[in-house]
C-alpha cells in the first residue's frame, strides 16, 4: 500500500481491535510510522494536524497511552483536551458513555477511550461522528500498543516473518497479548505461551492460534522454553482484573525473569514489555542488550504520530 492509498484506507477509521486489521493494514501504518521516528538525527515535525483536537477519554489509569498520545498530537501541532479522573466528570451524575461519546464528539476531530468494560470501544464509535481510538477495553484488547509492540518488533529484529514469538504472564487478563498475538497471525510466525495454568490463554484465541497452525510452546515457566525464540513479550499480572483478590494472591510470584534467566537464550533475544512492570521482570534485565522496552515505550508517540496522520491528516485527502 502506497502513502496516498494508506491514508485512504485510514481516513476517518476507527481503531477498535486488532481484529480488524489485515496484514496490509498493518504494514502501512508501520511503514508511516518512519517519517516520525526520530531516532537518527534531530527531527522537526511538521504541524500537519494543526486546528485538530485530540480528546483523551481515560477511566483507567495510564501513563504510556494517554501521554503518548497527547504528545504525538501536540508534536504535530494539533491541540489536546480530556480526562484522567471520570469521577470529575458527569459520568458520576450517572450519564451512559453513548450520551457522552456523543457530545465530546462534537468538541473534537479524534477521541481515545480507555474504559474497564469490554466492548467500551465499539459501543462509543457507535455513538461517535469522529473516529474513536481504542485505548484498552477491559481484558479484551489494545490495538493501538499493538502497532508500536509490532513497530518496535521489526525496528530491533528487522523482520515480522520467521519469528518465534513467547509471550509470558497474564495471558488470561492480558489485552495487549490477545490484540498483539491477534496481529501476528498475520505473519509467519510460531507464538509460544508461559504462565501460570490459571492465566491461560482464553480458548477462542488458543484455538485461534492452533488452528492457523501457529502453535508452539505452552508452559508454566521460561526454564521450560526452547532456547531458540527471538522475542520474549512479558506482562504483568493484571491485578485489577481478577474478580477474587485471593485467585490474584496465589499467582503474584508466579514468574520473574532475572538477567541469569535469560542467559541461555543468547543476546539476540530482544525482550518487550507493555510495561508498567511490577516486579516479573528485575531490574537487572534492563541490562540485557536485547532489552528494548523503554525503546518500545518510546515508539509509542512515534506509531501514534503516524496512526493520527493517516486518519486525520491532510494526505488524508489525497
Ligand atoms: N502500555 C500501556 O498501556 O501503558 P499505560 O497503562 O501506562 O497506558
Amino acid at each position: 500500500m502506497d502513502v496516498t492509498e494508506a491514508h485512504r484506507a485510514f481516513r476517518g477509521r476507527s481503531v477498535i481491535s486488532a481484529e480488524d486489521f489485515h496484514k496490509e493494514d498493518l504494514l502501512a501504518v508501520l511503514d508511516a510510522a518512519r517519517r516520525f521516528d526520530p531516532e537518527g538525527g534531530s527531527h522537526q515535525y511538521e504541524p500537519l494536524l494543526q486546528g485538530r483536537i485530540l480528546a483523551t477519554l481515560f477511566h483507567e489509569p495510564s501513563t504510556r497511552t494517554r501521554l503518548s498520545f497527547e504528545a504525538a498530537m501536540l508534536r504535530l501541532g494539533g491541540q489536546v483536551l480530556g480526562f484522567a479522573e471520570p469521577h470529575q466528570t458527569s459520568f458520576s451524575k450517572g450519564e451512559s458513555l453513548a450520551d457522552a461519546i456523543r457530545v465530546v464528539a462534537s468538541y473534537c476531530d479524534v477521541i481515545v477511550l480507555r474504559h474497564p468494560m469490554e466492548g467500551a470501544a465499539r459501543l462509543a464509535s457507535e455513538s461517535s461522528e469522529v473516529p474513536v481510538l481504542n485505548g484498552g477495553d477491559g481484558s479484551n484488547q489494545h490495538p493501538t500498543q499493538t502497532l508500536l509492540d509490532l513497530y518496535t518488533i521489526r525496528k530491533s529484529t528487522g523482520r515480522l516473518d520467521g519469528l518465534k514469538v513467547a509471550f509470558m504472564g497474564d495471558l488470561r487478563y492480558g489485552r495487549t497479548v490477545h490484540s498483539l498475538a491477534n496481529a501476528l497471525l498475520n505473519f509467519d510466525v510460531q507464538l509460544s505461551f508461559v504462565g501460570p495454568e490459571s492465566l491461560r490463554l482464553p480458548d477462542v484465541l488458543r484455538q485461534r492460534v492452533e488452528a492457523a497452525g501457529r502453535l508452539g510452546s505452552e508452559v508454566s515457566s521460561v526454564e521450560e522454553l526452547d532456547e531458540d525464540i527471538d522475542v520474549l513479550y512479558a506482562t504483568r499480572i493484571q491485578k485489577e482484573r481478577f474478580p477474587d483478590p485471593l485467585d490474584y494472591e496465589r499467582v503474584r510470584s508466579a514468574y520473574r525473569l532475572t538477567r541469569a534467566s535469560l542467559d541461555r537464550f543468547g543476546d539476540d533475544l530482544k525482550i518487550l514489555h507493555p510495561l508498567p512492570r511490577v516486579d516479573e521482570v528485575a531490574m537487572d534485565v534492563d541490562l540485557h542488550p536485547g532489552a528494548v522496552y523503554f525503546e518500545q515505550a518510546r515508539n509509542g508517540v512515534t506509531v501514534r504520530m503516524a496512526l493520527l496522520h493517516l486518519i486525520l491528516g491532510e494526505g488524508a485527502d489525497a
